[in-house]
């Protein structure tokens, strides 16, 4: 398929192709957080590994010839020494030359205690648009329900429970007590959880992650359908451009429970706060790069491996405008191989 050339309102000097020309530098971005996360699995020390990740995200993004402005980051600047809402990253400019500007989404590890305890599931992950093409959100919570492309228009978060379900399961052509639904194992979801059994369906409970939850249920075959409950916002709209990518189903509203957090949302743009917002209003950019790499064993990914000479990443690599979706098994060898050759794990 041909390569649009997305013009960044620029001058023309510094036109980029989002997806052509800096895909691969955020692959190594992503494998980079990855890799220094995965060191520390099963370390028990969640903050240890995340700022291991954040740190190895930070310096990959140096290399990478960008005006990179964080909308979605590790938190507000005062909170956060590195990746914060607001930072701009990417390689020096070279002189008399300018490098596009691109808003950048990271969670360089989502699922900090899934890493800490070694558990399936833990990513490191970006997405990246034209300036203005993702929702400068929070880090305050949001409603979600996360389906697969059938359930285009199906899914009302003003709804039952068991209203979303009956959707779902007619889009997917299947009974209720035939979907297996995920949600975030949490004292906030006993009533939906509740609603869930009572109609049927089965239930996937997880510790963390329902960002690469929300992956996994937008690709066929995974026996997963829906994931319904309160999770991160930050996740909500990396979550949002996966599903720009993979036309999957995504409808979300901010958790706005105290005035402060009300200014805070009306202080970052956000002009009508409790809206229902779609996957195409929460990363509503024309160019979306969307970039995870395992740290821990998933669904759809597996986890990085260490061996002598290196070390293996598996990367999803994923674009809005051409619908392309790459998974990237790569080997890096920091020396040679030994006399038996190169060894993959
Ligand atoms: P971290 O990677 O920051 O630990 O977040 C993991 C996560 O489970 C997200 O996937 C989810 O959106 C959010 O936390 C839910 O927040 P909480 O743990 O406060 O319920």
């Amino acid at each position: 398929m041909a390569h649009s050339t997305l013009s960044f309102n620029l001058p023309s000097s510094i036109e980029a192709n989002i997806e052509r020309d800096l895909s691969s530098h955020f692959v190594r971005v992503v494998e980079e957080a990855a890799v220094a996360s995965a060191r520390t699995m099963g370390q028990g020390d969640r903050k240890q590994s995340d700022h291991a990740a954040v740190q190895a995200m930070r310096e990959a993004f140096e290399t990478v010839p960008i005006a990179g402005n964080i909308v979605i980051g590790e938190g507000e600047r005062d909170k956060a020494p590195m990746l914060y809402i607001g930072e701009r990253v990417g390689a020096p400019v070279p002189d008399g030359r300018e490098h596009p500007g691109v808003d950048i989404a990271v969670d360089p590890l989502e699922g900090t205690n899934l890493c800490a305890t070694g558990a399936p599931n833990a990513i490191a992950v970006l997405a990246a648009s034209e300036p203005g093409g993702l929702l400068h959100a929070p880090d305050c919570y949001m409603e979600k329900i996360v389906a697969g492309p059938a359930c285009r228009g199906a899914l009302d978060l003003d709804a039952p429970v068991s209203q979303n379900l009956k959707s779902i399961a007619r889009r997917l052509d299947r009974d209720v007590k035939d979907l297996t639904i995920i949600v975030l194992d949490r004292p906030r979801h006993e009533r939906l959880i509740e609603d869930i059994r009572r109609e049927g369906a089965r239930i996937r409970l997880i510790g963390d992650g329902d960002l690469s939850a929300a992956i996994a249920v937008a690709v066929r075959g995974n026996g997963v359908h829906a994931v319904m409950g309160i999770g991160g916002a930050p996740e909500g709209v990396l979550a949002a451009a996966a599903m720009r990518c993979l036309h999957g189903e995504m409808v979300g509203r901010l958790v706005i429970d105290r005035p402060e957090l009300e200014e805070r949302v009306l202080r970052m743009g956000i002009k009508q706060p409790r809206r229902t917002y779609t996957a195409g209003d929460l990363a509503m950019g024309s160019h979306i790069v969307f970039a995870a790499c395992g740290v821990t064993d998933g669904a759809l990914l597996r986890g990085v491996r260490f061996f002598g000479e290196g070390y293996r990443t598996h990367t999803l690599l994923m674009t809005s405008s051409n619908n392309t979706v790459q998974f990237i098994d790569a080997v890096h060898m920091h020396r040679k191989p030994g006399p038996r050759g190169v060894r993959l794990y």
